[in-house]
């Protein structure tokens, strides 16, 4: 991890996160023009017929003379930067088209491929290790496409700065970008959040896990790569907490020495307040360990049942007003976690909460819980009971609510991802992006 590439010291509204390192010039601030050229092809491949730099990436643009006057930086997302983006055609895809869409392979993207998502305990030991030395190696090589944003104090562009960091940690960054507080007349607003506690959450996850597995397909050329996931359904204790798998911990909640991610370091760890974004994430700062400490927190010392997972997948409705962390008979907030899923009308932790909370250490810090890759097994199963839905009833980008929270429109980009995703194209069956589930315990 180096640091700091570019100071910001235009006179600009410019922030950005998960960039496109191609995007970070001076001359792309300017004329928030973010249209990279592909090879020898032009901008965005289009001499190739690759796609073209289109004007307005948002799918609503604010009308004219009516764009609000929110301080916060991933309002709108892109829009607060770049009024002009790629547009990909066909099976191309990327910041520059230079890449194919989820599930396409091929220097022309014609191939499709799926590849099969198992639980972690389906693996052979070889798949295991292979896996283990994937991570390994997202976790210490730089990311070629993408810098993160660091800052020392939001009120204030001139502490902004663009940082290179790991393929591992541009994917826990942009999980902690997305939960801090919306800053909205220079007041902080915590209640809402991009990722979380709206509709938009199974399908944020989806495209953060998406995004994960395919950096490390490209990283290490195996295309048949696909994530695990863990199914902790009726587990006495967290059974993959052991050394063979994500690793021991002691009573202090430090990770055995001769585990897998004993060494791990936590991006934006002690920035968990909403003024600063990550000022931290280099090496001159020293970054905590990974914490996990399963099972010792008295409120959540349980797991999800196999009941919890059958009841949250009675509800019929993808989500419910307000749409939010108090929406009753919704499959998204019992899936999250703030429903009890048997009523659908009792608030209390279960689910995905729950065993955020359950794990403890880094996993029960929501924001930076990203560093922890139990957090990809544990996401994986979210995702798999999203899938669930999605076959049961039948989900389809039409199926996704219009509601109020911020950045969770159906038609707004899915924040703060590059290139734009709506929220209403995340609903969709997972071979869609190249993906499937293993049937494992009869799910
Ligand atoms: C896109 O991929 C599909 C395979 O799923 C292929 O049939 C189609 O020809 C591809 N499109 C182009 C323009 O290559
Ligand atoms: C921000 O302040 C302006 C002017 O005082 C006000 O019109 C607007 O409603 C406020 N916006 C929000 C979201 O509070
Ligand atoms: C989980 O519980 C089993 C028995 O129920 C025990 O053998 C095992 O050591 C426990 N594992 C952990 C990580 O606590």
């Amino acid at each position: 991890m180096l640091c700091l590439c570019i100071f910001l010291t235009l006179c600009l509204s410019a922030v950005y996160s998960q960039f496109p390192r191609a995007c970070t010039t001076e001359s792309a601030f300017r004329t928030k023009i973010c249209c990279p050229a592909w090879k020898n092809a032009g901008p965005c491949g289009s001499r190739a017929g690759r796609g073209r730099c289109r004007n307005m990436i948002v799918f609503q643009p604010f009308a004219a003379g009516q764009v609000p006057q929110y301080d916060d930086d991933r309002l709108g997302w892109p829009r607060h930067y770049y009024d002009s983006t790629c547009e990909c055609f066909e099976n191309y895809s990327g910041f520059n088209c230079g890449s194919c869409k989820y599930g396409y392979f091929g220097e022309k993207c014609d191939q499709k491929k799926i590849v099969i998502r198992r639980e972690i305990r389906e693996l052979s030991f070889l798949e295991q290790k292979r896996f283990f030395s994937y991570l390994a190696l997202a976790k210490t090589t730089k990311s070629k496409d993408f810098v993160i944003l660091s800052t020392g104090d939001r009120h204030h562009r001139d502490t902004y700065r663009f940082v290179d960091a790991s393929i591992y940690d541009v994917f826990a960054w942009i999980h902690y970008y997305s939960m801090k507080p919306i800053l909205i007349n220079s007041t902080f607003d915590s209640t809402h959040n991009y990722a979380h506690q709206g509709p938009a959450f199974p399908g944020w996850h989806r495209l953060g896990l998406v995004s994960l597995e395919r950096e490390i397909q490209l990283m290490t050329g195996d295309k048949d790569f696909a994530l695990p996931y863990y199914d902790w359904r009726g587990e006495k204790n967290c059974s993959i907490c052991t050394n063979d798998f994500v690793g021991d911990n002691d009573v202090q909640g430090i990770l055995n020495p001769y585990s897998h991610f004993s060494g791990w370091r936590c991006i934006c760890s002690g920035f968990n307040y909403p003024d600063a974004y990550c000022p931290f994430a280099s090496e001159e700062f020293q970054m905590e360990r990974l914490q996990r400490k399963p099972g010792a927190n008295p409120q959540s010392n349980r797991l999800p049942s196999f009941k919890d997972v059958e009841d949250t997948l009675k509800w019929g409705n993808f989500d419910t007003p307000p749409y939010n962390n108090e929406a009753k008979q919704s499959f998204r907030n019992a899936l999250e976690g703030f429903l009890r899923a048997s009523d659908g009308m009792t608030l209390e932790r279960n689910m995905h909460n729950l065993v955020h909370i359950y794990l403890g250490g880094t996993m029960s810090q929501v924001a930076i819980s990203s560093n922890d890759p139990v957090f990809v097994l544990h996401h994986g199963f979210i995702d798999k009971i999203y899938e669930a839905w999605i076959h049961k009833y039948n989900g389809t980008p039409d199926t996704y609510p219009e509601n109020e929270e911020l950045g969770q429109g159906p038609n707004e980009c899915s924040t703060p991802y590059f290139p734009c995703y709506r929220n209403k194209d995340l609903l969709r069956k997972s071979t869609y992006f190249g993906y499937k589930y293993s049937t494992y315990q009869g799910l």
